[in-house]
Formats: C-alpha cells, sequence, structure tokens
C-alpha cells in the first residue's frame, strides 16, 4: 500500500496539470447522474485525489457536507487546497478500501479509483453500505477494455495485456442492499498533444508510477521504448470508455 501511496505522491502535480482537464467531462456525468433531491447526510467521495468532483458537487449541493478520501498525502494537500473555496468541504486521508468508520450518506462518488482497490468487489460493497436509506452511489472507472485501438490500448498491450483477474466487474454491487439504476457506458473524446507526451504523463503522473518505485526506472523506460514503436506522428485523439453504475440503497434494509 505503501507504494501505491508513494506512487501517487509523485504523481499528483503532473495529474492535476495532465490527466484533470482531460477526465473532466467523466467526473461531470458522476456528479451529474445524482438526482437534486438527496437525503440528508455528507456526500463522500473515495479516492478524491486532487477532489476535481469538489467543485461541481459543492455547486449542486450547495452547504452540504461534502468528504474526500485519499491514500496519498501528496494528493490530499491538493485536495485541501481545493477545499479551502468550500467551508463545508475537508479531506480525510486514509485506505478507502473499508469506509465502515462512516455510515449515514446522502451519497457516494468516486471516480477512477475503483479499478486501483486491491478488491474492488469489497470495496464497492464497503461504499454502498455508509449509504442511507435512499442514498446514492455514482462510480465511475476504468474496465478492462477501455478501447479497440488507441493510446490506452496500446499502453496495456505493451504491458502483456489482461494484467489481472478482472471476474469482479461482473459481479460489482450484488449482494448489496441497492439497486442498479444504471450500468452504462460513457465515452468522451479524449487529445494528447503527441504519443511521447502521453507516454511519458502515464508513467510518471499516473497508477504506473507506483509501478517504476516497485519494478525501477528501467523497467518504465522499456514500456516507453516499446510504446513508441509506430504510434502516430503528431496529436492523439481517441475514444476511451468508462463504465458508469448508479445505484439508490433500498429504503427498508433495517441496517439504520
Ligand atoms: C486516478 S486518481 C482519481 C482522482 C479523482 N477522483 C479524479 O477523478 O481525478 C486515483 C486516486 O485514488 C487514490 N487511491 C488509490 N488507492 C487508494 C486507496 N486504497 N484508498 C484511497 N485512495 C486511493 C490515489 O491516491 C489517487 O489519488
Amino acid at each position: 500500500m505503501n507504494a501505491i501511496a508513494r506512487g501517487w505522491d509523485e504523481a499528483a502535480d503532473g495529474y492535476l496539470d495532465y490527466f484533470v482537464p482531460r477526465f473532466a467531462p467523466w467526473v461531470a456525468a458522476a456528479v451529474d447522474a445524482l438526482p437534486a433531491a438527496l437525503p440528508d447526510g455528507p456526500i463522500l467521495v473515495p479516492c478524491c485525489g486532487p477532489f476535481p468532483e469538489l467543485d461541481l458537487l459543492g455547486a449542486r449541493f450547495p452547504g452540504r457536507e461534502i468528504v474526500g478520501v485519499d491514500l496519498s498525502e501528496g494528493m490530499v494537500s491538493r485536495a485541501r487546497e481545493r477545499a479551502r473555496r468550500w467551508p463545508s468541504a475537508r479531506v480525510v486521508q486514509g485506505d478507502a478500501t473499508d469506509l465502515a468508520a462512516w455510515s449515514g450518506c446522502a451519497a457516494v462518488v468516486s471516480v477512477f479509483g475503483l479499478q486501483q482497490m486491491p478488491d474492488p468487489e469489497q470495496a464497492a460493497r464497503s461504499w454502498a453500505s455508509v449509504l442511507r436509506p435512499s442514498g446514492w452511489l455514482s462510480i465511475v472507472y476504468w474496465p478492462e477494455q477501455t478501447e479497440e485501438d488507441g493510446p490506452f490500448a496500446r499502453v496495456r498491450a505493451v504491458l502483456g495485456g489482461k494484467t489481472s483477474d478482472r471476474t469482479w466487474e461482473t459481479r460489482l454491487l450484488t449482494n448489496t442492499p441497492t439497486t442498479i439504476e444504471r450500468d452504462e457506458t460513457i465515452t468522451f473524446p479524449m487529445t494528447h498533444p503527441s504519443a511521447e507526451e502521453f507516454i511519458d504523463a502515464y508513467t510518471t503522473s499516473g497508477p504506473m508510477r507506483a509501478r517504476a518505485l516497485t519494478e525501477g526506472e528501467a523497467f518504465v523506460e522499456r514500456i516507453r521504448t516499446h510504446f513508441l514503436r509506430d504510434t502516430p506522428q503528431g496529436e492523439w485523439r481517441h475514444h476511451p470508455q468508462a463504465r458508469h453504475l448508479l445505484a439508490r440503497r433500498e429504503l427498508s434494509t433495517g441496517a439504520e
């Protein structure tokens, strides 16, 4: 877990500059999916990173307590900078795999964190369990296959294709007291100035940063070299697909 947190500490500034603007449409989709009328209680944002969800949530739900949770100290400090503009928001440094310490939440919103959890199925179950009856869960994550062709597909192929057991994707939110209201694929265009800029950002400002720490810079250099063989020249535009799950906690759970 330490390498993951340290990797994200080192990636934080690059992630904020390069990926946050490119991921913005998916963040907006996760927030926009929530109904205007939420039950009482805080909105929890596991894996908030620099907390791009906050500006949208704060504007849509004025005065609502909004709490970001992230493992990485570097990300938490950037999230806290953003939270200064929102008096009802705060950020907690912690592990989002188990949110058992929380309860009575109006909503849980998480973007691009679930696929990084050691056990995503259990994490999603934990996120659902903190909801108050009629509370909402809006999760956007990168599924196993995000595109047929494009930089994400290419980096996956360079890393050896299927890298981990993804059967959890078929079991998300099963055996939880929630009703799935939407299970959809959301796609937006994303543009990279060049293949070089993409792979540099990907290896230094994303989850690969932790792998560089555990496997060494030589590993990252090999990935970079392999990736750049036969890539398109100039701007590279693609249409990656994320999965969005929107679920509502049932009324009569007897759990509250
Ligand atoms: C791809 S970033 C997403 C940030 C933000 N939600 C966004 O949409 O831009 C993933 C974040 O998950 C955090 N993370 C990874 N594992 C975590 C864990 N077990 N508990 C809490 N946060 C975690 C990382 O520190 C990183 O900030």
